[in-house]
């Protein structure tokens, strides 16, 4: 199970973000798409801090999907720009909060300065024991399956591997978030109710959340709303809720 007699049953040990909402943040005050995206990374700022406070032990957040790559040129290399700048200057005190970095996606999609200020600052918080923040950049729920497979598959024709010992374990393991616990619970903000290709494989029993909030507005509150919410719910994985009742006796 979770661990230890002093871990609360009540609190997610990861939680995902889908950040959404920071086109129409900027539309509502006729500014540029960009200045949503910029102004996302405050609400970015403020979650992580909130999350470790929390005693969050993993957040995993959805800053751009495999999807992505469809939006107008300017857009897409502005947020690439706002990425490797949001390394520059975040990274250092993330570091002294104790937070590990790491990042999951399609790397080979992205450019080598970013790929550089990636590895460098996952090298650089490895050893921290604080909240482990994944960041999913050009990352797809699909991308994910798909390659997982590709590696089963080389290891079957190689002969390092039978197909009777390929079980969900097993390819889990193959996939990214090697290491880290399910998300318990999911938020997406911006008012849609949908996954869009986010975590498809390890959000199987995740408890959902949607807010209306667009992200550049997500705040403290939000983030305990969204807590709140998953303390209260009974978690069966296919049990009734009879059973866990008498097991909790
Ligand atoms: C989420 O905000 C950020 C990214 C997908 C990069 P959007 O840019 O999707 O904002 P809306 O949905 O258009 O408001
Ligand atoms: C999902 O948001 C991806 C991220 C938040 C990074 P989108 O805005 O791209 O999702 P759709 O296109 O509305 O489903
Ligand atoms: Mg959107």
């Amino acid at each position: 199970m979770r661990g230890g007699a002093s871990t609360d049953l009540s609190l997610p040990v990861h939680i995902a973000i889908i950040m959404d909402g920071n086109g129409r943040w900027a539309r509502q005050r006729a500014l540029p798409r960009h200045a949503g995206h910029r102004a996302g990374v405050k609400s970015v700022r403020a979650t992580v801090e909130h999350a470790a406070r929390r005693g969050i032990k993993c957040l995993t957040l959805f800053a751009f999907s495999s999807e992505n790559w469809r939006r107008p040129a300017d857009e897409v290399s502005k947020l690439m720009n706002l990425f490797i700048e949001a390394l520059q200057r975040e990274v250092a005190e993330l570091h002294r909060n104790k937070v590990r970095l790491e990042f999951i996606g399609d790397r080979s999609q992205l450019g080598d300065g970013l790929v550089r200020k990636i590895a460098a600052a996952e090298a650089q918080t490895a050893n921290n024991d604080g909240l482990h923040l994944v960041v999913a950049v050009a990352y797809g729920g699909r991308w994910d399956i798909t390659e997982a497979a590709r590696r089963v598959c080389r290891k079957t024709v190689d002969g390092d591997l039978q197909v009777e010992e390929i079980d969900e374990e097993m390819l889990a393991s193959e996939m990214q978030l090697v290491g880290i616990p399910d998300p318990d619970l999911l938020i997406r903000t911006g008012g849609e109710q949908r996954v869009s290709n986010f975590l498809l494989w390890h959000l199987a029993y995740a408890e959902l959340f949607f807010c209306d909030t667009l992200w550049p507005d997500f705040r403290e509150a939000d983030l305990d709303a969204a807590i709140d919410y998953f303390s209260a719910r009974q978690r069966r994985y296919g049990h009734t809720g009879d059973q866990l009742e008498a097991a909790e006796c």
